[in-house]
């Protein structure tokens, strides 16, 4: 089946102060702030354009007497000023990333799959250049395998000398919006090997010679027990463990960071299947932490950061099919733990394990991260909006909830409770991977308690993106369907180095 995808990514640049024409737009945006008598802040931008449109847009302001100025309240005023149709006064509320972040998504969506060509003079710093223009653009984001498409996409101008910012914001959101491509894809073209296909073309497409790309399959992958068990149920073309890494010249005694993906390309639950069926139809996107952690490592090495970077994708498709693995099987994990399945819905940890183990085992790293739609819990726990993190270290904690808030992309640390070990045991193998003995609930967590078996001494963080990985409606900077969480996140924590 040939699906053809439009490219809709808005083109997005800037545009110098002493550069303004308005006759080159046809729309333009400015920003109003909420204060007791609503009015526009003074500057060279709003004089500018009065001066083109001959109007006053304070008196336009007071024909909107209930208009607040909070974040994403819209006044559309149409005119008709040569090519310019529309000026859009924005209220960006309380001044915050978060408000700007949703004033910009919903000045994004006014635009969507049109052929506006809109300057914005919404942020004038350059840290608030960045939020504003990638939630431009990712609150654009489309995917559709309409039979009629419509290839119409927008032009964002930024207004501003904003060279870097912008730059540096087109390879956040072009990372993120890759992600989501990935997520989007249907599960009857996304398997294991397509995955691994699509991560070769974006490592060849960067042409960077700091990145390179491995793949394991087949009796590669025979000490990899979890993987295999779990991608062993759709043999034709099973599992893979697809290892993208950025080493540049010089970097063998930078610090060596490794990702672990979770990239289930489907997840059925398997024999033990998941209910309500329903609750399958979004299991398309438990692959979201292995398309996270790819699409952060190749645009991150754009940045050159002094850092090793080694993102390891756990691949496979978790199917209902006669090699299914019972509930029941002991496994042995990369490294030789054994572990007894007691739920095959309980995947995840299967193939995380023995990237966990691995990495700890062959790679040496210094830091270990894995990102993962793992469980239900994570979202009965924090909803949507935040991802559970895991970690014994508080520096490393503390880096990434900032770096998280900063960007959009917030991580909530949780605690790694010991006494809810014990719900590990098993009669029969070293651990049993379901963690529900003695009935203490908190899924999240005892998940976690089982990754942190294989992790070693490493510096560990597990972020479980079950809840934030996906959106249920189309919202923000977000459309229904995989959000691409983590990649702005991990992008800049790398950067950082
Ligand atoms: N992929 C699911 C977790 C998930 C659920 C992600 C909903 C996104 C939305 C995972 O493989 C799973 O099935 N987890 C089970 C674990 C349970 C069997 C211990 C869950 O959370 O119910
Ligand atoms: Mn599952
Ligand atoms: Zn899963």
């Amino acid at each position: 089946m040939a699906h053809k995808i439009l490219d809709l990514y808005p083109k997005l640049t800037h545009l110098s102060e002493d550069e303004l024409d308005f006759t080159e737009f046809t729309a333009a945006a400015i920003p109003v702030l909420p204060s007791e008598k609503i009015e526009l802040t003074k500057s060279r931008f709003l004089t500018a354009i009065q001066n083109f449109t001959k109007l006053d847009l304070n008196i336009e302001l007071t024909n909107w007497p209930d208009f607040t100025a909070k974040a994403g309240e819209i006044i559309e005023v149409p005119i008709s000023a040569g090519t310019l149709t529309r000026i859009y006064l924005v209220g960006i509320g309380d001044q915050s990333e978060d408000d700007l972040r949703k004033a910009s998504a919903a000045l994004g969506r006014k635009v969507k799959a049109t052929n506006t060509v809109l300057i914005s003079a919404l942020a004038t710093e350059k840290a608030k250049v960045i939020t504003h223009s990638v939630a431009l653009v990712l609150s654009n984001y489309q995917f559709t395998f309409k039979s009629e498409q419509k290839d119409k996409k927008p032009v964002f101008i930024i207004y501003g000398d904003f060279d870097e910012e912008v730059a540096h914001a087109d390879l956040l959101a072009s990372a993120v919006w890759q992600a989501r491509n990935l997520i989007h894809t249907p599960s009857n073209i996304k398997n294991p090997e397509w995955l691994a296909k699509q991560a070769t073309a974006m490592v060849s497409a960067a042409k960077n010679s700091s990145l390179s790309i491995n793949i394991k399959s087949g009796r590669a992958l025979r000490e990899f027990g979890g993987l295999s068990a779990v991608g062993n149920s759709s043999p034709n073309p099973g599992p893979r463990l697809i290892e993208v890494s950025y080493a540049p010249k010089g970097s063998s005694n930078w610090p060596h960071v490794v990702l672990v993906g979770k990239g289930i390309t489907f997840d059925t639950g398997g024999i033990s299947l998941k209910r309500p069926y329903d609750t399958m139809v979004a299991m398309k996107s438990d692959m979201a932490g292995a398309a996270a952690v790819l699409c952060a490592t190749v645009a991150m090495a754009k940045l050159k950061p002094k850092v090793k970077v080694t993102a390891l994708l756990m691949a496979a498709e978790n199917a209902l099919s006669a090699t299914s693995q019972r509930p029941s099987d002991v496994i042995k994990h990369f490294g030789g733990t054994t572990v007894e399945v007691l739920n095959t819905d309980a995947e995840g940890r299967l193939v995380l394990a023995d990237g966990l183990a691995y990495a700890d085992l062959e790679l040496d790293p210094d830091y270990l991260v894995d990102v993962a739609t793992l469980t239900g819990a994570a979202t009965l726990g924090l909803g949507r909006q935040y991802a559970a993190m895991y970690t014994r270290q508080k520096t490393i904690a503390k880096k990434l909830y900032e770096v998280g808030s900063q960007v959009g992309e917030k991580v909530w640390h949780m605690p790694l409770i010991d006494d809810y070990s014990v719900a590990l045991e098993s009669d029969i193998a070293d651990f049993n991977h379901l963690a529900d003995k003695f009935g203490f609930s908190a899924g999240s967590v005892t998940a976690a308690l089982f990754l942190e078996k294989f992790v070693g001494d490493r510096n560990w963080v597990h972020l479980d993106i079950a809840g934030t990985g996906r959106s249920e409606t189309d919202a923000g900077e977000n459309v229904k369907g995989g959000t691409g969480f983590g990649v702005r996140l991990l992008i800049e924590w790398l950067g950082s180095f």
